[in-house]
């Protein structure tokens, strides 16, 4: 058996830290020969301190075999301690007729805290994987109090909405969704988002060539995975959490899965024209255990140059928003 590893999860308490929790705890997010130890962190509010409890409690309840221990806190100094994995969930989600961006003003201090604690605190090979909203642009917040810890250990989450592109594209195929390949999400996890469907196969076979509806592919396809999350919060009247939870644990398996091809925001560094500084969705290979490269072979028509220029402008803009948080 493996040492455990020490998993730090914000918004413990939170819908998604529901959904989540005993998905690392079962073995789903770090393989089932990998024991753990939860980090739970959650706001300095009774209310939600005692919702913890009651979540731990579950947590012992369901006698997982690896899992080797809970600590529960409100301070990030403790719950960030020598975390192996730092996974930010805990901010505020958006209501009906809102977007994402609208929530960086609330949210965006949180990341600014919970980086420089990070950066201080956590274990020397510690990974950060970013889900609060907007994903893309706390991330950056994050990486940018770092000292200690490269930009690279810092991604958010964009997985999502590549198994929500998936999914679509199986659905008007009509094959099973394991038969979809290589469908990456390119930039802002915002309605801007772009599924690059050129690179996709299906069966083994271009997508496009499978699908035959261009018109589909570029208009209501786009539309759907990019405004998924709001078709949901219109739906359940609130945001979305048992798909953001699962999605969440493929993002984290795959990048301690060495050899795994998928989506993550991640510093652009220039990749496809996005401005080097934004994180950016984009595709990767997981090259070590935390650690990748961004697959840049991909071709671009004009079309999917367009819609990159859209959602780098999109995050370009979210950048100069939170100026002041990173300091410039
Ligand atoms: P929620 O309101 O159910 O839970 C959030 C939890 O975070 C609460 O328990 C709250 O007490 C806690 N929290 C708030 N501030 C905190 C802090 N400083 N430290 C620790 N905990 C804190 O929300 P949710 O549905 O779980 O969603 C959480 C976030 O994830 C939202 O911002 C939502 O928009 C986002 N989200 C992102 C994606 C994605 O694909 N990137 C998908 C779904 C939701
Ligand atoms: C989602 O995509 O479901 C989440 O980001 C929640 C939201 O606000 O849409």
């Amino acid at each position: 058996m493996k040492s455990p590893i020490k998993v730090a999860v914000t918004g413990s308490a939170g819908q998604i830290g529901y959904a989540l929790l005993p998905r690392i705890a079962s073995g789903a997010m770090f393989g089932p020969d990998q024991p753990v130890i939860l980090q739970l962190i959650e706001a300095p509010v009774e209310k939600a301190m005692k919702a913890l409890e009651g979540v731990a409690m579950e947590l012992d309840d369901c006698a997982f075999p690896l899992l080797h221990g809970i600590v529960l806190t409100d301070d990030p100094a403790v719950g960030f301690r020598e975390a192996n994995w730092c996974l930010l969930i805990g901010a505020k989600p958006r209501g009906p007729g809102m977007e994402r961006a609208d929530l960086l003003r609330d949210n965006g201090k949180i990341f600014t805290a919970q980086g420089r604690v990070i950066d201080e605190v956590a274990a020397d090979n510690a990974r950060v994987a970013v889900v609060g909203n907007p994903a893309n642009t706390n991330c950056m917040i994050a990486a940018s109090k770092a000292k200690r810890l490269p930009s690279d250990r810092f991604t958010a989450m964009v997985r999502l909405d590549q198994n929500r592109a998936q999914t679509q594209l199986a659905k008007k195929a009509g094959r099973p969704t394991t038969e979809v390949k290589d469908i990456f999400i390119y930039g802002n996890h915002s309605p801007s988002m772009f599924p690059a469907f050129a690179q996709a196969t299906i069966g083994g076979k271009p997508a496009r060539q499978v699908i035959n509806d261009e018109e589909w592919l570029r208009g209501p396809f786009c539309d759907i995975v990019g405004k998924r999350g709001a078709a949901i919060i219109a739906a359940r009247g609130a945001s979305s959490a048992a798909s953001a939870a699962s999605a969440l644990t493929d993002h984290v398996h795959d990048l301690v899965t060495v050899g795994a091809v998928h989506s993550v925001a991640a510093k652009s560094g220039g990749a496809y024209g996005f401005d080097p500084e934004v994180w950016a969705g984009l595709p990767v290979r997981t090259t070590a255990p935390g650690s990748y490269e961004i697959l840049t072979g991909h071709t671009m028509d004009d079309f999917a140059q367009s819609k990159i220029a859209a959602t780098n402008k999109e995050l370009v803009d979210e950048r100069a928003m939170v100026a002041e948080l990173l300091g410039l």
